[in-house]
């Protein structure tokens, strides 16, 4: 299209052909299926009021939706998440496919995968949601493959089962049964599994007939929580509360911290230890995070906003959180300083409180396990039903929730 000034703005198409360049760049999108899905679906559609710019940008999710406490609760998600899950679904075409939270464009993408031979179910608690999902799904033709319906996903959706795959495309702190049981056996569950506070994109196969899941790899992510019968927030220990400098703990089962003794010890000086552990600018600290969750008891995440940084109050913000050791009145979080080595940095803890120096050595200490013994692995997640005798669990972290007993153990 030309504008009146002679200039040429790009087709959707064109802008598409971005986004697509940009997931594969980004290692979100590898196979050649995949590719080929994200290039066909008109995803602008679902997000109208939006330029075309914006809507295909890889990182940006729409949020549709925002709960009386601020709280995100809908959205497109981004595509570079959804290209991540699908790859970590394996869809082959005549696959049936169950998403989990509908929105639109992720059930186009899933319908593409199964091909016209394959059948795609979406549900979402929301009446608004699901509606517009419709209107998308009908608009782009993609409503001959893919069935809407609205419930509360935490007994799966039993008329429509069993499924070869299962995407949950929302924040889930537990497993109900009925995903499980609604997967054929050796179908593969992929879930933004929240763990100690760290949510994972984990790809589960469901180990044959059986009522246990074994992971298959996970990735970091971010989802908007669970409604309805699965609804189980994180709750936060506020330590310091001034606009724009937000500080707080988020608990996901750890015990009832002593906020008011943790918050007067972050105002007293700060002891730090390093670990001589050097980490890359570009590497994450996804895997050791999810190590120091494994190796230690009381580790919240630290969540800040980018003004307590900036006003010296936290030595490093992360909006995913930080990991903290707490201990009594006395924490220590994770962080990291830079070395005479351009791109690379020192890792090492922060501690506060009494026995602020003794835990940061502790956290330093994991830290260099970590490096010494666990770098590059990768850990195994598993998923058995709640009254699972310890005798049959994996040796490691364990975390009990309302349906799953889940281990997450290292090689
Ligand atoms: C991130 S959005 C889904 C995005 C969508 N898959 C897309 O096309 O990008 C998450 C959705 O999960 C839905 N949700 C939350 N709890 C649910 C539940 N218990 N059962 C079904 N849907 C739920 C929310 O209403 C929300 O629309």
């Amino acid at each position: 299209m030309t504008t009146k000034t002679g200039t040429q703005t790009p087709s959707d198409q064109d802008v598409r052909e971005g986004m697509v360049r940009q997931l594969i760049e980004l290692g979100a999108a590898r196979d050649p299926r995949v590719v080929a899905a994200f290039r066909a679906v008109p995803r602008h559609l679902a997000t109208p009021g939006i330029d075309l710019a914006t809507a295909y940008g890889a990182e940006f999710a729409a949020v549709t939706k925002t709960d009386a406490t601020g709280v995100d609760i809908s959205s497109v998600s981004a595509p570079r998440i959804q290209a991540m899950q699908i790859e970590q679904a394996r869809i082959e075409p005549g696959m049936a496919v169950l998403e989990i939270g509908s929105g639109g464009p992720n059930a186009a993408y899933l319908a593409e995968m199964a091909g016209a031979t394959g059948r795609v179910v979406s549900v979402d608690i929301d009446p608004e949601v699901t509606a517009r999902a419709r209107r998308f799904l009908a608009e782009t033709g993609y409503d001959r493959t893919v069935t809407v319906v609205t419930a509360d996903a935490e007994d799966g959706l039993p008329g429509h089962a069993p499924y070869d795959r299962i995407v949950v495309t929302v924040q889930a702190a537990d497993i109900p049964p009925a995903w499980v049981r609604q997967l054929t056996p050796g179908g593969r569950l992929v879930v933004p599994l929240r763990m100690r506070g760290m949510t994972r994109t984990v790809a589960f196969v469901r180990d044959g007939e059986s009522d246990r899941l074994v992971s298959d790899g996970f990735e970091l992510c971010g989802f908007v929580p669970m409604q309805g019968a699965g609804e189980n927030r994180v709750r936060l220990a506020v330590l310091h509360d001034v606009a724009g400098e937000e500080i707080a703990l988020r608990l996901d089962g750890h015990p009832e911290p002593d906020t008011s003794a943790l918050a007067r010890a972050l105002a007293t000086a700060r002891s730090a230890v390093w670990s001589g552990v050097m980490l890359g600018g570009s590497e994450s600290t996804e895997h050791l995070d999810l190590w120091l969750a494994t190796a230690l008891d009381n580790l919240p995440l630290m969540a800040a906003k980018p003004g307590a940084r900036t006003r010296g109050l936290v030595a490093s913000a992360s909006p995913i959180g930080i990991p903290t050791l707490v201990d009594g009145g006395s924490f220590a979080y994770r962080t990291t300083r830079a070395t005479d080595v351009e791109d690379r940095y020192e890792l090492g803890a922060i501690g506060h409180g009494p026995r602020g120096r003794e835990l940061a050595e502790r956290l330093a200490a994991e830290i260099r396990t970590w490096d010494g013994d666990h770098r590059g692995d990768r850990a195994r997640i598993e998923v058995h039903p709640a009254g699972t005798p310890d005798g049959l669990l994996s040796a490691g972290r364990r975390i009990e929730r309302r349906h799953t007993r889940i281990t997450i153990t290292w090689p």
